[in-house]
């Protein structure tokens, strides 16, 4: 089981029409591993999630979790899209606690939910609809629904980029933990070199539409702290002049 990677992508290829995405990507993460992908606005990150949360489906290559292949939607995965998502209709609280309705669990569920409000910055808010809340805090919302899944790979999409730094700097804190503590394997699509540096044990660089992993780099210190961040120059330029190259290059 050792040897076995927790999720495993082969040879994906997918299109929107004659519009070549994703061309033979393919890559492996281990259990509690925390990976960021980083690329191009438009280079297939959002619609990589989609594919392993089983929205969109490819058009040759597969997805393995822990060797097994798995198609469409599967409950290994906990998914934060990129737009929030949040049913407009349903209280706040009842948003964060829409999974564990679907599975049945909603009433412990619900206690963490209420447990945790006041760490996403939502307290006082749980019986306010999405229409009420800033920008901010429906992110704040969405990430709290996802990270109550009971799943064990979360595929987040830019889950921190609205959110003012303070509260920012301290739900990754809490990412990091939560992926330490409870061994849980994330996949992180952010635009920010900074958060990819501080929060991954790896980094993939995608580039342009169909040119597949760019590159991989691979963050060795374990003791990570905001003041090592500050020290990460070089590296955050070696990152930048990557994601700037162009395809043919
Ligand atoms: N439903 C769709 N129909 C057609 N083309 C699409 C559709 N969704 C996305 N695309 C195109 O596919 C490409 C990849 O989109 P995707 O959303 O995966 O990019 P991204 O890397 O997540 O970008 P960003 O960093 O801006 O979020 C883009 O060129 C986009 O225009
Ligand atoms: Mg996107």
């Amino acid at each position: 089981m050792e040897n076995v990677n927790k999720l495993s992508v082969s040879g994906l290829d997918f299109s929107y029409g004659d519009k070549k995405i994703l061309q033979d990507l393919s890559f492996d993460v281990k259990a509690g591993e925390f990976v960021s992908i980083l690329g191009p606005s438009g280079c297939g990150k959002s619609t990589l999630l989609n594919i392993l949360a089983g929205i969109l489906k490819v058009e040759r290559g597969e997805v393995c979790i822990e060797g097994q292949k798995v198609e469409g939607v599967n409950p290994h995965f906990a998914y934060m899209p990129q737009n929030d998502l949040l049913l407009p209709w349903k209280t706040i609280l009842d948003n964060v606690c829409l999974y564990s309705e679907i599975h049945g669990n909603k009433k412990e569920v619900k206690a963490l939910a209420a447990e945790q409000m006041k760490r996403f910055g939502l307290e006082g808010y749980e019986n306010s609809f999405p229409s009420e809340l800033s920008g901010g805090m429906r992110q704040r919302a969405a990430f709290l629904r996802t990270t109550l899944c009971d799943a064990d790979i979360y595929l987040l999409d830019e889950p921190f980029g609205a959110l003012d730094v303070i509260t920012r700097n301290d739900l990754q804190d809490w990412l990091v933990k939560l992926c330490r503590d409870l061994n849980k394997t994330i996949l992180l699509v952010t635009h920010d070199t900074d958060e990819a540096i501080y929060l991954s044990d790896r980094i993939l660089i995608l580039g342009r539409p169909g040119e597949g992993i760019r590159q991989e780099i691979r963050i060795e210190e374990k003791d990570r702290s905001r003041e090592w961040l500050y020290d990460q120059g070089k590296l955050r330029g070696e990152i930048y002049n990557i994601i700037k190259q162009k395809a043919s290059l």
